[in-house]
């Protein structure tokens, strides 16, 4: 019998600015699930990154199944009127709809759903981001999958021998998803092509080769392209299944240890570097900085184990400490080049005002006369 994962995560409100939720409001969303779970799942797992709550679910109904979608909505639904009674900050931020219609995808929630036949044993890790879009797992996912400078396992394991394809997804369109298919190693270059531009080009989902199985889900949605305006940054969720046919769960986390710079800090209109972190972490400098957290799990018929912090090990330590450094490198530069993102990404619309107005007072000179 096929096993679905779905991760299902929203900010519905934090303390002090966008920092983290209250552990009334984590319990709220907890003790829901819990209440109303029954008998749709296997098993669940709810925890935080940043300011973002995700619920993590086992059970047997596929992707995108109506059911599990609303009871994920109606947990954060009650949670909001929680939130909105400790008058926590952007309570409700998320959903972006007054009422649910068939399927979270759309109305906010970010949403990484997988389905397959559960292996003997099935290692896997679940990775949530804050305070950055779904392009921050281009990198990390380009290097575990592709690229044998990061995962020996491409030389060393028959299976992956054969390489994975790549689904990624052009996120500026609203109408419809666009998706392209591309196969590693073969078109390596047309893939980097794409994940060059992590704003626009997403991987969507990773599957092996030699044996068709889905190893990666991400949660592709971007908020201020659904909502047309600044609503929030799509801090974005991953699904990566590991070992056998996959890249190890250490070739996986491997490339977190680069501290890449990512979209989306402050005000979700800067370059910041992105700091793994240990699970149920917030955020501080900077609103920020961007975090990515990852809880590895096994599970045996949809039943989860305990979670295992993998950026919790003192190894992390140090890369926190030059991610940090990093960070307030890029920002003594401030507003100028680099450190923002380009105007079309800009979460807020008063300097787009700004400068239309600004361009009314531009004056143009007359050409200099050509002297005879
Ligand atoms: P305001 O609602 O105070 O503008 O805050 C939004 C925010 O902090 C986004 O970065
Ligand atoms: P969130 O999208 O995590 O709420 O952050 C808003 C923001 O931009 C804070 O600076
Ligand atoms: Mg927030
Ligand atoms: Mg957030």
């Amino acid at each position: 019998m096929k096993i679905t994962l779905s991760v299902i995560k929203a900010d519905i409100g934090s303390i002090g600015g966008h920092i983290a939720p209250s552990t009334e409001l984590l319990h709220t969303v907890g003790r829901f699930i819990h209440a109303h779970g029954e008998p749709l799942l296997l098993d669940n797992y709810v925890g935080f990154t940043g300011d973002d709550i995700a619920i993590l679910m086992t059970h047997r109904r596929g992707e995108g199944d109506t059911a599990i979608h609303k009871l994920a909505w109606d947990a954060f639904v009650t949670g909001t009127a929680a939130a909105k009674q400790q008058g926590l900050y952007g309570a409700g931020q998320d959903l972006l709809r007054e009422s649910f219609s068939g399927n979270v995808r759309g109305m906010g929630p970010a949403v990484a759903e997988m389905q397959f036949d559960e292996r003997a044993s099935e290692p896997f890790l679940f990775f949530a981001a804050d305070k950055t879009d779904p392009g921050a797992f281009n990198l990390p996912l380009y290097l575990a999958f592709a690229d044998p400078m990061n995962t020996p396992g491409l030389l060393l394991a028959p299976k992956m021998a054969r390489g994975f394809r790549f689904v990624i997804m052009d996120v500026m369109h609203t109408d419809a998803d666009h998706v392209i298919e591309l196969n590693a190693p073969e078109e390596l270059y047309d893939i980097a092509a794409l994940l060059r531009d992590p704003e626009r080009y997403v991987v969507e989902s990773v599957w092996s080769r030699a044996t068709g199985e889905q190893a990666v889900a991400v949660a592709t949605s971007r908020l201020h392209n659904i909502a047309g305006k600044y609503t929030g940054k799509d801090d974005p969720v991953m699904l990566v299944r590991t070992q056998m046919n996959f890249p190890a769960t250490g070739e996986v986390l491997a490339p977190w240890a680069i501290g890449h710079f990512v979209g989306g800090g402050m005000r979700g209109s800067h370059q910041v570097p992105i700091m793994p972190v240990p699970l149920g972490t917030g955020t501080s400098w900077f609103d920020g900085p961007p975090l990515v957290s990852c809880a590895g799990f096994s599970m045996h018929e949809g039943r989860l184990t305990e979670p295992v912090d993998a950026f919790a090990h003192p190894f992390w330590d140090s890369v926190r400490e030059r991610v940090a450094g990093k960070a307030i490198e890029m920002r003594r530069q401030g507003f100028v080049g680099a450190a923002m993102l380009p105007m079309a990404e800009l979460e807020y619309t008063g300097i787009t005002e700004k400068l239309e107005a600004l361009e009314r007072r531009f004056a143009v000179r007359a050409p200099a006369r050509a002297v005879a």
